[in-house]
């Protein structure tokens, strides 16, 4: 009898193993701003994401966000999805946990986001950086935190955490502005204000202790080279920084973009020999519209293109109600782009959604349309830059 019992639970467990895995349908496009369920029905977790591609899978890391408000804080770490086609994520679990000590810089509470992730050829190593605000700090010390693992997976280790650039100026600076003084108190958004920020103001003010580094991506160019590149100076100047060979370190080599734009949320990508930038406007978690800019080199000069969507009104004023997080290149190897963006949900950080959209190309602009639901395959008008 005993036996018969244990017979029937084996069978109903197999039932429910079965049951649960073949209910968890296998996804065949994007359908973008829905929940998305990885490998165990949850709704992806790896919010402010980037994808790096090695040896034939993808790799999404992300924040991992918890209930709440307060879940927009680093509570857990950076989360980790596998995938082989993009459209279905394998959890991989945490890459980068949060620390319990209260005297590490990465401990639960701390603020961790926009986590990238990029493989160095030479060192075989896979190298984090991300943006990284101390605890109780609110979004004062604005530094870039590093992170080193042996496999994409993780476990990273945690090394430091640094203002970029100290004691240098950019690239792009002139002798006028490297000797200029700033008259102190201007009144912020004033006409004199805005052209000291344009001038350098902030640069001067860091320029001791290190540059301001807020939302940021990563970008490896096509000669092994990678960058950082980062909202600086108080979110109203962007920050093209040159990483060292093992990408570990910032050689000191950089670039100011566009000197008091007011840019955030950067991603890149290059196509045909020219770089192009989208990102948003700095207006919290609430949607704003994008911005796009193209440049012949990575370090500058950019040109402003406007806003790369298309749509109503609406959509275009708050870029589908989203904000750009990175840029996807050649998935699928169909020599195409994939815009990637957050829609947020400040309230109840873990709800936040993803709004994934091919970059189509009008008159030599990278632009974007709302689709409810597509995939690799039915873009096929995704053309060159001269169409
Ligand atoms: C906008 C940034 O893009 C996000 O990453 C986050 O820092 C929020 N601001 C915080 O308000």
């Amino acid at each position: 009898m005993i036996r018969y019992k244990a017979i029937i639970s084996l069978a109903a467990l197999i039932f429910l193993f079965v049951g649960n895995t073949s209910s968890q349908e296998k996804q065949q496009s994007f359908k973008p701003g829905e929940l998305w369920p990885d490998n165990n029905g949850v709704h992806i977790n790896a919010h402010g994401g980037g994808i790096l591609k090695y040896e034939g899978t993808y790799f999404w890391f992300g924040e991992h966000k918890t209930e709440g408000e307060a879940g927009n804080r680093a509570n857990v770490g950076v989360h980790c999805y596998s995938s082989k086609d993009l459209y279905n994520w394998k959890d991989e679990g945490i890459a980068l946990a949060v620390s319990q000590d209260p005297e590490s810089e990465i401990v639960k509470g701390c603020v961790i986001e926009r986590p990238k992730v990029i493989f160095n050829q030479k060192t075989k190593k896979f190298v984090m950086w991300f943006h990284l605000e101390l605890k109780s700090m609110g979004y004062k010390a604005a530094r870039t935190g590093l992170a080193v693992a042996d496999s994409p997976t993780g476990p990273f280790r945690y090394i430091k955490s640094l203002n970029p650039n100290a004691g240098q100026w950019p690239i792009n600076f002139t002798k006028e502005q490297k000797e200029m003084q700033f008259p102190a108190n201007l009144k912020s958004w004033s006409v004199e204000w805005k052209n000291a920020v344009a001038n350098g103001m902030f640069i001067h003010r860091d320029f001791e202790k290190g540059q301001m580094a807020r939302d940021m991506t990563l970008f490896v160019d096509d000669d092994g080279k990678a960058y950082h590149i980062h909202s600086s100076e108080e979110n109203l100047t962007l920050h093209i920084s040159e990483l060292n060979d093992d990408y570990t370190d910032f050689t000191k080599n950089f670039a100011t973009v566009m000197p008091a734009g007011h840019n955030e949320a950067p991603a890149i990508f290059k196509k045909e020999g020219k770089y192009f930038l989208i990102t948003s406007g700095c207006t919290g978690w609430t949607p704003n519209a994008a911005r796009s800019f193209v440049a012949d080199h990575i370090l500058g000069p950019w040109t402003e293109l406007g806003n790369p969507c298309r749509g109503t009104e609406e959509e275009m004023k708050t870029t589908f109600e989203s904000q750009s997080t990175f840029i996807l290149e050649n998935p699928d190897n169909t020599g195409q782009y994939i815009f990637m963006a957050d829609r947020w949900r400040p309230k109840n950080a873990i709800d936040g959604r993803y709004i994934w959209l091919p970059i189509l190309f009008e008159e030599g602009k990278p632009t974007l349309k709302w689709m409810d639901n597509w995939d690799l395959s039915n873009i096929d008008y995704v053309t060159s830059l001269n169409d």
